[in-house]
């Protein structure tokens, strides 16, 4: 039986994750190792925290002591690390917390990892990794790393050391790097949420630069399949792409968002550009689907609907963040534009 830790289950594609797995899977036990930082939040997890192979433990990956003894104490044999800083425009502001958790922290989890029988240790990397596309080309399994901002870069260090185990210490460790998510309980520092969250309260759209940059866009349940996939039969070494070949400029998603909600499109500002902004992201997960036999099953219009729905009938989730720290945040990285 697979017994899981699962690292940062209470952030957004964590927390869709646990509801996934623990909804599909019986004959599975999952513990959910999260810190709750200003990102985790429990509230996702109603629906599963009561189930009897479901345990949640407060902690910090950074914390060998403590991260070892849950990995003993629970009999865990698999890993599948989501844990980490993951907003681009925090870590412009400051690298350090970006650095600690997921540089230093995924190595904490790597060695902890030696101690125990380990069956699967999944790295949930990223396709900032990769750096930026001109106007034509994909990203590939072997297109060289070459992050351009500090959180792609911590992302890099902790995917590269994850495979550095692999092959010193000949463990069973597998990376998977994903394109842009969406979805339920997406933190609203994030593009979408953000911008679905300020035409619904009729506040300005903060698009940056041009509003041309491309993101490749992948609904969260797609990219929880495929860890899955990859936890279940991915070999060992190797690297996966997830992407569901969704590309959009941001302004297109941003009218999309303000048609949806009969809102006009004067709330749109263009503001200062994010310094060093990828231009474009594009993920080819050719490798994945031949080799692992996953396919994504949601289609952008759609599950985009749903998404902008949610945020609509959830706004006690979001009004609670947006009462709390997310203020200081938001004032921090908006104010100057
Ligand atoms: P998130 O910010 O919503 O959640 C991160 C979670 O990690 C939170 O619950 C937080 O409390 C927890 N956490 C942070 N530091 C921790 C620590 N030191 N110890 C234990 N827990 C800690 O992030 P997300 O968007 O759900 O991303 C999850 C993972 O997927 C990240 O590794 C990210 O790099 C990767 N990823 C995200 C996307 C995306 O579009 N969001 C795409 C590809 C890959
Ligand atoms: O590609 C995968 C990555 O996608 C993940 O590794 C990151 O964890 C995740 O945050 C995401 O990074 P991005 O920087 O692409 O996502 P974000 O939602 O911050 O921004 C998406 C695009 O929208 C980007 O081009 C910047 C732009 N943007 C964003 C915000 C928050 C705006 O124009 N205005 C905004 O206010």
């Amino acid at each position: 039986m697979k017994r899981i830790l699962v690292t940062g289950g209470a952030g957004f594609i964590g927390s869709n994750f646990l509801n996934y797995i623990l909804k599909t899977y019986d004959d599975i036990f999952v513990v959910n190792y999260d810190k709750l930082t200003y990102a985790g939040n429990l509230e996702n997890l109603r629906e599963i925290e009561a189930k009897k192979n479901y345990v949640f433990i407060k902690g910090d990956i950074v914390d060998h002591e403590q991260v070892s003894n849950t990995l003993k104490k629970y009999e865990i044999n698999n890993i599948i690390n989501f844990a980490a800083e993951s907003h681009v425009d925090r870590s412009i502001h400051s690298s350090y917390s970006f650095y600690e958790t997921n540089v230093l922290g995924t190595n904490v989890l790597l060695n902890a990892a030696r101690e125990i029988d380990l069956e699967k240790f999944l790295q949930v990397s990223t396709d900032e990794v990769y750096g930026s596309l001109s106007t034509e080309g994909l990203f590939t399994e072997t297109t060289a790393l070459n992050p351009k901002n500090p959180y792609a870069a911590s992302k890099a260090g902790a995917d590269l050391m994850a495979l550095a185990f692999c092959n010193t210490y000949k463990m069973p460790i597998v990376v998977t790097r994903c394109s842009n998510n969406y979805g339920p309980y997406q933190f609203p520092e994030k593009l979408i949420p953000l911008m679905v969250i300020n035409a619904i309260s009729n506040k300005e759209l903060p698009v940056y630069g041009d509003g041309l940059n491309i993101r490749d866009w992948i609904y969260v349940i797609d990219h929880n399949k495929a860890i899955m996939k990859v936890l279940e039969d991915g070999k060992s070494g190797e690297v996966y792409n997830v992407g569901a070949k969704s590309e959009k400029p941001n302004i297109e998603i941003v009218k999309l968002i303000l048609d949806y909600l009969e809102k006009p499109y004067s709330l749109i500002k263009y503001v200062n550009d994010r310094p060093g902004h990828d231009r474009r992201y594009a993920i080819d997960s050719a490798k994945l689907m031949a080799d692992l036999n996953w396919e994504p099953e949601y289609s952008f219009d759609r599950a985009i609907q749903d998404t902008i729905k949610w945020y609509l009938d959830n706004k006690n989730w979001w009004e609670r963040i947006l009462s709390g720290d997310y203020q200081n945040y938001y004032k921090l990285q908006y104010q100057t534009n």
